[in-house]
């Protein structure tokens, strides 16, 4: 039996950083996972480049039953704070779009970095958590062969997003053991699929256009790329968060194009085509496909004006009916988790057990796309380890 100040269980991005934060406040820290290397998704984000924060990072970008929950833990560690930390480590970074900031190298240095930080914390990997247990005032966990003992446990075991890297649902079992609440969780960054009848599009697959994709509210500018099973591209993953089954997805085609573009063009080109028109709005197959499915023959100029403002509107507010999403195995994170109304913003406690705190994915804040997500597990990881 060993015993700790703090036992972390998951050694991903939230529960390295509040390792690293717990240790150096000269706490003694073990961290927990079953996988056999640390920070495995951290390996493989952004094509290997870790998009690791967005300068944007405002509560009002994640999704959440209450998303002003994140408010303050992201308004006390930002993303500058960990910039500042990257640059400290002399890891070389850059701006993509819409603030995006990778690593110029690999994303094996933010996991360097993390275990350095990290470096007065134990780190125990690759056995399965057999137990957890809590009575009087102190945890109890059995690690393989191991039973370790602290007041304050941190559940980092993320969400059930892509089972082959060692993601489970663990963390809301614990959660829901520990009475916390659930609120449901989905795949999210997910690609959609699309049901037989919507068919004509499976022969656009590989096809990528700009769009404004919409779910619910929620409205996003980006690529869409077409699938043989559906709908994909950061337009449609960033819509999936905020999609609900038999719900539609709206597709503008042609965000660029104001209202009444089309019976101008008529009055300029008379004799074009709509596929023609279409073809200098968008790829080529897009506007053979589109332009079949609308039912306007012949020129612009015989066609009345009232026909095209309704091909305008089709094309700007297209509906598509997914049938359901590619599941966990292909989302890149999970919407829903561990309720926030049981947590306290600032500490990310459990307000009934103040030992017990829930970090990073498990959590029902989930970010955009672009490194958001990234920035929860720090700012998440950084509250947890100042209480511990
Ligand atoms: P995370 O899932 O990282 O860590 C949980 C840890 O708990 C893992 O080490 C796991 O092995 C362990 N664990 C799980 N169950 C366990 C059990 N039963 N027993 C013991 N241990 C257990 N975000 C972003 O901001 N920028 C990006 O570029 C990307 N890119 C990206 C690409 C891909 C392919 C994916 C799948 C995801 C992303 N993300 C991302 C999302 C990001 O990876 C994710 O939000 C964070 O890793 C969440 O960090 P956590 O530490 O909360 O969970």
């Amino acid at each position: 039996m060993t015993h700790h100040d703090v036992i972390i269980l998951g050694a991903g991005g939230a529960g390295l950083f509040c390792a690293g934060i717990a240790a150096q406040r000269g706490r003694r820290v073990a961290v927990l996972d079953h996988a056999p290397e640390p920070g495995r998704k951290i390996v493989i984000s952004g094509g290997g480049r870790c998009n690791f924060t967005n300068v944007g990072a405002s509560w009002d970008r994640y999704v959440s039953a209450n998303p002003k929950f994140a408010r303050s833990a992201l308004g006390r560690y930002a993303a500058q704070d960990f910039v500042a930390l990257v640059e400290r480590h002399g890891i070389a970074w850059h701006e993509k779009t819409l603030g995006q900031l990778f690593c110029d190298g690999s994303a094996r240095q933010i996991v360097a970095m993390l275990l350095a930080e990290a470096d007065g914390a134990e780190i125990a990997l690759g056995q399965p958590i057999r137990d957890v247990g809590h009575a009087d005032g102190m945890f109890t966990v059995v690690h393989g062969e191991r039973t370790l003992t602290a007041p304050s446990l941190v559940i980092a075991t993320g969400g059930p997003s892509i089972p082959k890297l060692g993601a489970t649902g663990f963390a809301y079992d614990l959660a829901k053991r520990f009475g916390l609440k659930l609120v449901e969780p989905r795949p999210a960054l997910v690609p959609l699929t699309l049901p037989p009848d919507d068919a004509l599009f499976r022969e656009l697959s590989g096809v990528a256009t700009e769009v404004v994709a919409s779910a619910g509210k929620a409205k996003f500018r980006e690529a869409a790329l077409f699938t043989h099973r559906g709908l994909s591209g950061p337009a449609i993953l960033q819509a999936s968060s905020y999609w609900r089954h038999r719900e539609p997805v709206t597709i503008d085609f042609v965000p660029d194009r104001s209202s009444g573009w089309l019976t101008e063009l008529k009055r300029a080109r008379p004799r074009i085509g709509l596929r023609s028109a279409l073809g200098s709005a968008l790829p080529d197959r897009l506007a053979e496909a589109l332009a079949a499915k609308l039912d306007c023959p012949g020129e612009l100029g015989n066609q009345r004006d009232a026909t095209l403002t309704r091909i305008e509107q089709r094309l700007a507010g297209w509906q598509f009916h997914p049938n359901g999403t590619e599941g966990f195995a292909k989302a890149e994170v999970t919407v829903g988790g561990v309720a926030t109304d049981g947590l306290n913003q600032k500490t990310m406690a459990a307000k009934h057990l103040p030992g017990l705190h829930v970090i990073g994915e498990a959590v029902d804040v989930t970010g955009w796309l672009g490194g958001y997500n990234f920035q929860w597990a720090w700012s998440s990881g950084w509250a947890a380890g100042q209480a511990v």
